[in-house]
């Protein structure tokens, strides 16, 4: 410890959404933190952009600094709190501060998705801890139950809402009939949305969490670059009154399961029953639902962003550090440098919804049953909706494997009788 006599010291690295709500939950929740902790927490440095920069929570001005080095290098410091988001500066500071065992809590899921392994093993060597609650689901503990709570069990199946932007614009397009850019547009302008939508609507930022969430659950080192993704983009208002007719909900959902012969891990919109605890998330929440062998089904619900949810999570991580700052660490998470065996996207069994535009004519659906049956697929439901140009057949198929399923839609592609297929959206059995 530093000459601070009994304080841990905090070295800020950025301050903005959730660094400033950290700055203003360590003043106002002193006491109970110093409890928690074991010893009073101090924020002794903050490393930022531009010192003007307007802060959503007041900060100690005194505090404030763009000198990287100053920071990153001031002997005093025990726990560092990296919160200036992107991948390669934040990797460069966290490999800094590890490098010379100091702590590191961390908000970044791009950082733990991508170089998760790199950072784990850079604290091994030190000997100092890498915690990063909030990489996923902001303010839902959720890392750690996996990792402590649950270390004494085999988790099988992670399925979550993991996005806010994303499940706040489902939500919006099912409760108003809304299109996604008429939805999208209304995110934005109550900041629900970022003015570049991209890493959210893609699913870039669910497949990192769910990287991130398969590394701790299964024990093992997942990337973001092994996670399938599809985005919601092509999600039609269309489409979700049709689930809702069918009895689902489409939600942007995080699929991970671990099987015999390696891990399926997903991120694509996702029919779910109606009465599927996951069904009624609405808004900016998130939930994670997670079954293991022995504990069966457990769920996660709460705020998945925002300042101060976020700055709780961060917080937690560094009171668990600075409790056991003195004893080494109890995890090395040595698991994090195999590699894992993630399936291929061909091999995932879901059911499928599908839509048809077709001719309206006889021998129509005859034809589209040939295609299923050479590449057997099987149908648990066909409607036939619309007559003449606008007929539509939509049918949820019974569980196929993708690699099936593509080579079916790809011939129906080419059926004369086939004008288009609009939609196709994979269904969750349970
Ligand atoms: N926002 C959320 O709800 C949320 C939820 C969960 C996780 N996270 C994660 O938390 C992290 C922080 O997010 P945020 O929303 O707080 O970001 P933010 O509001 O953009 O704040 C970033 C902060 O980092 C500083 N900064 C950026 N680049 C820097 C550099 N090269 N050197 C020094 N300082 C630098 C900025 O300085 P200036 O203030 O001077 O510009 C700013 O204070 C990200 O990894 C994000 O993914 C965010």
């Amino acid at each position: 410890m530093a000459d601070s006599g009994e304080h841990a010291n905090i070295g800020l690295l950025g301050c903005g959404t959730i660094g400033s709500g950290v700055f203003h939950l360590v003043g106002k929740n002193e006491r109970l933190l110093t409890m928690a902790a074991g010893r009073p927490l101090r924020i002794s440095r903050i490393l930022v952009k531009q010192i003007d920069e307007p802060r959503p929570f007041p900060v100690d001005r005194s505090l404030l600094t763009t000198d990287a080095t100053a920071v990153l290098q001031d002997p005093g410091i025990d726990v560092f709190i990296e919160l200036i988001g992107g991948i390669e500066q934040a990797r460069s500071f966290a490999l800094d501060v590890l490098g010379r065992g100091k702590h590191l809590v961390t908000a970044n899921k791009e950082l733990i998705a991508c170089h998760g392994r790199e950072l784990m093993e850079e604290a091994a060597r030190s000997g100092s801890q890498v915690r990063f609650e909030a990489s996923v689901g902001g303010g839902i503990p959720l890392i750690r139950p996996l990792e402590e709570s649950l270390g004494g069990d085999r988790v099988q199946k992670i399925m979550g809402i993991v996005n806010g932007t994303t499940n706040y614009i489902l939500t919006r397009m099912s409760d108003e009939g809304s299109t996604y850019a008429e939805a999208l547009a209304g995110a934005q302008e109550l900041g629900f949305a970022e003015a570049d939508p991209g890493a959210d609507v893609e699913g870039a930022d669910a497949a990192s969490k769910l990287a991130i969430l398969c590394s701790i659950a299964f024990n093992t080192g997942v990337t973001d670059t092994q996670v399938y993704r599809e985005g919601i983009q092509g999600v039609r208002p269309e489409d979700l009154e049709n689930a809702r007719e069918m009895g689902y909900a489409i939600k942007l959902l995080a699929v991970a399961i671990s099987e015999d012969d390696g891990i399926s891990a997903r991120v694509h919109p996702t029919m779910i029953p109606l009465e599927h605890p996951l069904a009624s998330v609405s808004g900016n929440f998130n939930a994670i639902f997670v079954t293991g062998e022995s504990v069966g089904d457990l769920m996660f619900y709460g705020q998945g962003a925002g300042s101060l949810p976020t700055a709780t999570a961060v917080l937690g991580d560094v009171v668990n550090i600075v409790r056991n700052m003195d004893r080494p660490p109890t995890s090395r998470r040595s698991y994090w440098s195999r590699a894992a065996n993630v399936k291929s996207i061909d091999d995932a069994l879901t059911r499928f919804y599908m839509v048809l535009r077709v001719l309206d004519r006889p021998g129509v659906l005859a034809q589209i049953a040939g295609v299923f049956g050479d590449n057997q697929v099987s149908l648990e439901s066909v409607v036939q909706k619309g007559f003449g140009d606008n007929a539509q057949i939509v049918m949820i198929t019974h569980q196929v494997t993708e690699r099936n399923f593509q080579e079916a839609r790809k011939r129906l592609e080419s059926l004369d009788v086939v004008l288009e297929i609009p939609s196709v959206i994979r269904v969750e059995s349970e």
